[in-house]
Parts: structure tokens; sequence; C-alpha cells
């Protein structure tokens, strides 16, 4: 079925003229977005709608003929030579000054390379080796995507700590009335399900203040929501590249080591890429300096040299103007949802208060998954989380106001 605009045969309980006139002001919107023409930056399909960019961002135009110059030319014809030569060595650090300024880091802090899952296991033991001894809690977000729990849990049984879960709400609570046995405190910004943004800066002053050291998880803001890392003097940070930032699926991750603590950062993966000279092949391990130290092993060249090419999608974009539209966008989409969807189908469990929303808008409904298949072949995607969850990402780079106004008046269908 088509869900070209048609006023007539609509879903929800919109009046006759809601439709027209929301697509309308969807028209208006954007035309007077400043960030529409990034869109063009984007290889997306005819014809759909894509609000799945929160899970695995779209492809930015430039990555597949990049993919297949390192192919053809710096692996076939280069062979070993790229890795002295070209571009291939430092890429992990090189990859990480490009990504330093979307969350809010000075150069020389973030070092590209392994998985989220991985680096949050460094930073979760770093952590608690720069801590030092005399304090036994590490505070985990309650609600947190799974392998934040599990890695946290690994990382608590190595050194010594209890998980203590907490949820991110209360985190500054507990930390100013019981922080005295907080080591560490890893928390989400912006949670993966509910898409809740959290008070990072309130919560790293209430960690700094109990002299615990804080970890952030990147994943759903880094490329959506200003983050302020180096302004709000976090520890240790970590996130993946293939939402917000475009870098493909399953691109390499990205780890920051706040420049303070570089000296004194001792890896539990001290693999010989993170080596003061890796190729002097000594027995004994000297860490690299600065965030370096962060790297592990020969860096999955492929994947990170795509992420090199699709984050020129980000030339000359302010993360503040992103931040204004992902608002508006979102804004605008709750506000359609209010008028096409019929009372009590969809309910938002997204935070109204811009304040506390990431960049995502989540409903709650019944048969969540089925409805969330039959958006899909409507054309509009978004995903689901069980068991009763439809997410839709908004990337202000490339998703637009009539999308929204589309992704809305499709849901409302398939309860009408
Ligand atoms: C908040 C959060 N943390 C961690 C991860 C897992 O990252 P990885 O698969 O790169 O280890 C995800 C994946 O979606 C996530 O949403």
């Amino acid at each position: 079925m088509s869900d070209a605009l048609d006023t007539t045969a609509r879903g929800g309980t919109a009046p006759a003229t809601a439709a027209s006139d929301l697509a309308a002001r969807a028209a208006q919107l954007d035309a007077a977005d400043a960030l529409a023409g990034l869109r063009e930056r984007f290889t997306l399909p005819e014809g759909v709608v894509y609000l799945d960019g929160n899970s695995l961002g779209a492809l930015p135009v430039g990555v597949a003929d990049r993919v297949a110059e390192v192919v053809v030319h710096e692996w076939g014809t280069e062979l070993i030579r790229s890795w002295s030569s070209g571009t291939w060595w430092t890429a992990p650090e090189r990859i990480g000054d490009r990504i330093a300024p979307l969350v809010g880091a000075a150069p020389g802090q973030v070092v590209v390379g392994d998985s989220t899952s991985v680096n949050l296991f460094k930073a979760l033991v770093g952590a608690a080796r720069l801590a030092g001894h005399g304090r036994t809690e590490l505070l985990v977000d309650a609600s947190t995507f799974p392998t934040d729990g599990y890695i946290a849990g690994s990382a608590a049984r190595l050194t010594g700590l209890t998980v203590v879960p907490v949820d991110p709400s209360d985190a500054a609570a507990r930390l100013r009335e019981r922080g005295q046995d907080t080591a560490v405190v890893l928390l989400n910004h912006v949670d993966y399900r509910g898409g809740r943004l959290h008070d990072l800066p309130g919560i790293t002053r209430a960690a700094h203040a109990a002299g615990a050291v804080i970890v952030w998880d990147l994943c759903h803001s880094a490329g959506a929501v200003p983050v302020g890392l180096d302004e709000h003097g976090v520890d240790l940070a970590v996130g993946c590249t293939y939402k917000y930032l475009n870098g493909g699926p399953g691109s390499p991750a990205y780890l920051y080591i706040a420049e303070r603590h570089q000296a004194a950062f001792d890896s539990p993966l001290p693999g010989w890429n993170g080596h003061a000279e890796p190729f002097a092949m000594t027995p004994d391990y000297t860490p690299a300096e600065g965030a370096v130290r962060g790297r592990v092993g020969t860096p999955d060249i492929l994947s990170m040299l795509a992420l090199e090419a699709a984050l020129d999608a980000w030339d000359g974009v302010d993360v503040a103007a992103v931040r204004a539209k992902s608002l508006a966008l979102t804004d605008f989409f709750l506000e359609c949802v209010a008028a096409y969807v019929p009372a009590g189908k969809a309910e938002p469990v997204t935070p109204l208060p811009h304040g506390e929303r990431g960049s995502q808008v989540s409903l709650r409904t019944e048969n969540a998954r089925a409805v969330m298949d039959e958006l899909i072949s409507r054309g509009v995607i978004g995903d689901f989380r069980a068991p009763d969850v439809l997410r839709f990402g908004f990337t202000p780079l490339y998703v637009g106001f009539a999308d929204a106004e589309r992704a809305a008046r499709t849901l409302g269908r398939i309860f009408g």
C-alpha cells in the first residue's frame, strides 16, 4: 500500500485537514532547514524513510570508492608497503582526531579500534586502576545496553570491585550521599531503549566530588548531541561509530582517555600496537605516550578507512546545529504522532523536555514487532526493542521533516 499523502484515507483520529496541514508544515520546515543539503552527502534508497540511523547509519557517498581504492590499489598493488608508506599504521589516532571535535575533545585523546565492548573493558579496568585501592564499588547504569553490564561484571571481578546497579537519574544523588566507596561509574549518555539523555555534566561533577573515576558510553549521543568531554572534565569514554557517525556495519569503536590520565592509564590489553616502540619487538611492555596506548592489535584497515571516508560527511558541520535540528525533528514527529495515531495506541517513552531527550523517539505499543514489520513493509524503517518499544532514530544529516510526517502518518494508518 502506498503511503503517499492522502487526506481521505487516513488511519488515526486526525481531522481531514490535519494531514495536509502537517505535510505543508513539513515542507516549510524542510525549505527553511539549513542542514537539508547534507542529505546529498548520503546514498539512500528512493522512497524509503530511514529512521534507524541510531542502529546503523546510512552510507555516505565517497565510502564505496574509497574502499575500492584501498582494496584494489593500497592492498592489491602496494601490498605490505601500505603499512609504512601509506595511511595505514597511524589510522587509529588520525581518525580519533577526526572524531574528537564531534565529542568535544581536543586532539590526542581519542583512539579508534576494536569494538565498543572491548573498549569498555579497557576503560573500566583502566579506570579501576586509576582509582587505586580503598574503594569497593563499580556503579553501573541499571538499564544499560547489555554488553556494558556484562563487561562491567567481568571488569569488577578482575579488579576486586562490586557492581552496584544505579538508575542514572539517581546517580548524582547517590554519589553525593554514599560516594566514598565508589571507585568507578559507568553510565550511558543516552539510553538505548527509551532515548533518555542523562546529565553528563552534573553526574561527572558528582563523581569527581566523590573521588570516583567516570566512564561514559556515548554510542547513542555522539554525532547527534553535543557531548563536551573536555569541557565537563570526563575521565574516560567509549562509543561506536556505526550509528550517528555512519562508519558502516561493524566499523571500529573509539576510546577517549583524558590527557591528564594518559600517563597513568594502564590498559588491561597491552597489545603490541600500544607499545611505545612496536617494531623494537622487545619482550617487555612500555606503553606509548598519549591515547595511542589504548591501541591493542593490528587495526581493521578496511573498516577503519571506510570510517575515515564516512567522516567527510561531517566537514563544516556544527554539532550545535545538528542538535537544534534533532530536537526540532523529534518535536515535530511527536506532534505528528499525536495527530495521526489514535490515543492510547502508541505512547511516547522518550522524555518530552529537551534537556532529557536524545535523538530518538521511542513509542510503547502492543505487538511492537508486528507493527514495526508493517511499517518497514510500507517503506518506513525504524526498529523494535523487546518487549514493546518502537524506536525511531532521527539523524539530522539526512532525515527531514517530511520524513517525520510520513513516518507518523504511516503509523497512524496501521492503527486506523
Ligand atoms: C549503548 C551501547 N553500548 C555498547 C554497544 C555494543 O557495541 P559493540 O557491539 O561495538 O561492542 C551498543 C550497540 O548497539 C550500544 O548501543
